[in-house]
């Protein structure tokens, strides 16, 4: 054999530590890490974890150092006699009993204590968001600002979010890594998960509970915001009616179907008083008069049905519909629940082909022509 290939051969086991330590120096790449926690919940977890790694690669070196020490030292040769035996020796069968329970006792003493914060409730002045999980996406509600959104959930930095959870149709898990751990969520029973952003920015989840053939395509990303933005967001969200305003050409009555009915009249109820602070944003929101095709939007919303499942207004949302709130779509970084990256190309793609890009999701495929399509992501980019 080569010497270059003996060297290899006998350099083998390095492998899989070379992948770990590059798998730990990218770890920052990788959204959905536990090892870059972000968020005061997400470090106790961290904390128990690599406390149970310390005892365990303390244990690894001991344990494997004595096994080669021993395979090299007392090496058997041809002829030997039968070595001595120690079955039933009582004094190493209790070394080798109490120094195990000793190290779990030392893990379990963090983990309980561990476990028990994680189920204390929030004292303060903490933020409850309600989370639904549904077939395939997430609603986060905000009952102090009676606000409702989906996908995208923000938070202020440093306040502590308190998060009551459920689901509309099947067992899900919410899964934030760098944030919280996952807890499941169900229909008609409440979980509870809080944690507090540390640092502003946005963060990935996942539903992290086989659901459903799109289980993967459940995603949801989280802003963590200062507060001051925070505030400013929750005011621009109260904001967001249906756009353009109801002066356009759209003929709302002739589209009361039997199923879009109800909807429509929540729809378009008087816009929520403009928020302070949050003038400036709604000013930038076109109107029909600059873009046609907007007009053009929102009259296919209308008539081609998106309406009966999907609200435009976030603040008093209309509770019980089926798809996800889509006030501020247009501002999203992803659509379809983390599945595709929010360009006008691809939402287009979206609304055109649902069934294509994310199979058997409800929004069936609407018959809506390229130019349609067009027409209703001009629209749904003036709610941002
Ligand atoms: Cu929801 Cu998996």
């Amino acid at each position: 054999m080569p010497l270059g290939s003996r060297v290899i051969r006998r350099l083998n086991w390095l492998a899989p530590l070379l992948a770990l330590a590059m798998v730990a120096a990218c770890a920052k790449d990788f959204p959905q890490t536990t090892l870059a926690p972000k968020g005061d919940l997400a470090r106790i977890e961290d904390a128990v974890f690599f406390e149970t790694v310390k005892w365990a690669a303390l244990v690894f070196v001991l344990v494997e150092g004595a096994l080669i020490y021993a395979v090299f030292r007392f090496r058997g040769k041809p002829g030997d006699p039968e070595p001595a035996q120690i079955h039933g020796n009582t004094v190493v069968e209790v070394i080798w009993t109490v120094i195990p329970a000793l190290i779990l006792a030392m893990i379990a003493v963090p983990t309980v204590k561990a476990i028990f914060k994680e189920n204390e409730t929030p004292k303060g002045n903490a933020l409850t968001v309600e989370v639904v999980g549904h077939q395939w996406w997430w609603e986060f509600r905000y009952p102090e600002y009676n606000l409702t959104t989906a996908n995208e959930l923000h938070v202020p930095v440093g306040r502590t979010v308190s998060l009551k959870m459920g689901a509309y149709d099947v067992v899900h898990s919410f899964w934030l890594p760098q944030f919280a751990g996952k807890r499941d969520v169900f229909p008609n029973r409440e979980t509870r998960l809080w944690f507090t952003a540390e640092d502003p920015g946005e963060y990935s989840g996942q539903c992290a509970e086989f659901c459903g053939i799109q289980h993967g395509r459940m995603a949801f990303r989280v802003v963590a915001q200062p507060p001051a933005e925070f505030t400013s967001w929750v005011d621009h969200m109260k904001t967001i009616t249906m756009q353009p305003a109801a002066t356009s050409a759209a003929p709302i009555d002739s589209v009361h179907t039997s199923s879009a009915g109800a909807a429509v009249e929540q729809q378009t109820a008087p816009p929520a008083p403009p928020a302070p602070g949050a003038s400036d944003s709604a000013k930038a929101q076109p109107g029909p008069a600059q873009d046609p095709r907007v007009a053009q939007g929102q009259k296919l919303f209308l008539m081609k049905g998106c309406v009966g499942c999907h609200s435009l207004v976030a603040y008093n949302a209309p509770k019980g519909l089926l798809g996800p709130n889509l006030a501020n779509v247009g501002a999203r970084t992803y659509i379809g629940a983390g599945t595709l990256k929010n360009t006008d190309e691809n939402l287009t793609h979206w609304i055109r082909f649902p069934q294509d890009v994310k199979h058997g999701v409800l929004m069936p495929n609407l018959g809506v022509t390229e130019d349609e399509a067009k027409a209703l992501v001009a629209f749904l980019r003036t709610h941002r």
